[in-house]
């Protein structure tokens, strides 16, 4: 690289020259013969980057900008995001706790006709759905074996806005003093019935369902006396009593026939919590709302 005559004030206009080539006059540098043509930044160019400049610097003095290690510059403005943040969060604060308060205060059928409360229910049931219930249930209500779906309009315990908000209120063999509750006995397990009897008893059960498999009428009448006292003497279950429909494809524990020898056997008694007192009323019929439009809502 050649050095000759590199520093501008030197060459200014002695060395300079116009390039044949483009007509345009070079800044006097040269490397090993090539030439820098002068060709300065056009002149709006450089004053839009002063300005940038000047304006990023004024901005970051007036406004908070640079971290510090126990705080942060605050900058001369006294501007803070946080007040605005904080008087966003009080509005939403005061809009909500004025839904919560109507939906705490309605009943149940006037918040369902009235939309804009059925949205905000909604919205809120279906959160504390999330929260609360699709553990056992799912977290599309689907259920589990022995934790029914809530999609399908097959109800143990009734499927109106009232019968599901007391479900879910009071709990299903909760603690509370008015939970719904029907103990099926353990046919087996309490000495009620034989091993005989119990198998008799569950290719009846399989006959309500699917009729090519065949009964007796003697078991027919094993099923009045010991059965029909809850599942209702045709088998399809009393909803007062909370004991399931027999005859239908939906059911909460069966999947085949030792699954109903076993029921019969042992019986469940599966648990749904008291919500009353865990979940704030407001909520409690959000979810109502929110578990009777799922699909089954009677
Ligand atoms: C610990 C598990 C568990 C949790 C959590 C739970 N459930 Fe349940 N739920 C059950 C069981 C088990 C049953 C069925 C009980 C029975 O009848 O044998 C049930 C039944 C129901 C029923 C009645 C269905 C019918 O056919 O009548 C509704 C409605 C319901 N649950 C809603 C909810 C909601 C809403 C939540 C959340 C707030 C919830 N559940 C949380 C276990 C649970
Ligand atoms: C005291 C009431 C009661 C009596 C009596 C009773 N059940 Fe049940 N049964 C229930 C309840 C409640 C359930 C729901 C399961 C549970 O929570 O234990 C149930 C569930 C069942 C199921 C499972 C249904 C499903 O959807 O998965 C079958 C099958 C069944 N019972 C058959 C019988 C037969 C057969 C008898 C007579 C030998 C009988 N039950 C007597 C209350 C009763």
């Amino acid at each position: 690289m050649s050095t000759e005559n590199n520093d501008t004030k030197n060459n200014e206009p002695k060395n300079s020259e116009v390039d044949q080539y483009s007509g345009v006059e070079t800044t006097g540098h040269e490397w090993d013969g090539i030439k820098e043509l002068n060709n300065p930044m056009p002149r709006w160019w450089v004053y839009t980057l002063i300005v940038c400049c000047i304006w990023a610097f004024a901005y970051q003095i007036y406004y908070p900008s640079w971290p510090l290690i126990n705080s942060y510059y605050e900058g001369m403005g006294g501007k803070t995001q946080r007040e605005v943040v904080k008087a966003e969060l009080e509005m939403i604060a005061e809009d909500r706790s004025v839904f919560a308060d109507k939906i705490q205060t309605t009943d149940l059928a006037t918040i369902n006709s009235d939309p804009n409360l059925t949205e905000y229910a909604l919205a809120g049931g279906k959160a504390a759905f999330g929260d609360n219930c699709a553990p056992c249930h799912g977290t599309g209500a689907a259920g589990f074996i022995g934790y029914p779906n809530l999609n399908d309009d097959v109800w143990i315990w009734g499927g109106s806005l009232d019968e599901i908000h007391y479900t879910i209120n009071y709990g299903i063999r909760g603690v509370h003093e008015d939970t719904r509750i029907n103990d099926m006995p353990a046919f087996l397990r309490d000495e009620l019935l034989s091993r005989q009897e119990i198998d008799d008893l569950t290719t009846y059960v399989q006959s309500l369902s699917d009729s090519s498999i065949q009964s007796t009428p003697a078991v027919h009448e094993m099923f009045i006396d010991n059965c029909a006292s809850c599942h209702g003497e045709d088998g399809k279950g009393l909803r007062e009593f909370g004991s399931p429909d027999l005859t239908d494809a939906i059911s909460l524990y069966v999947t085949d026939r030792d699954s109903i020898v076993d029921i019969i056997s042992y019986s469940r008694g599966g648990v749904m919590p008291t919500w009353n007192g865990r979940l704030d009323e407001a909520t409690i019929k959000s979810l109502a709302i929110y578990v009777h439009t799922l699909g089954g809502g009677e």
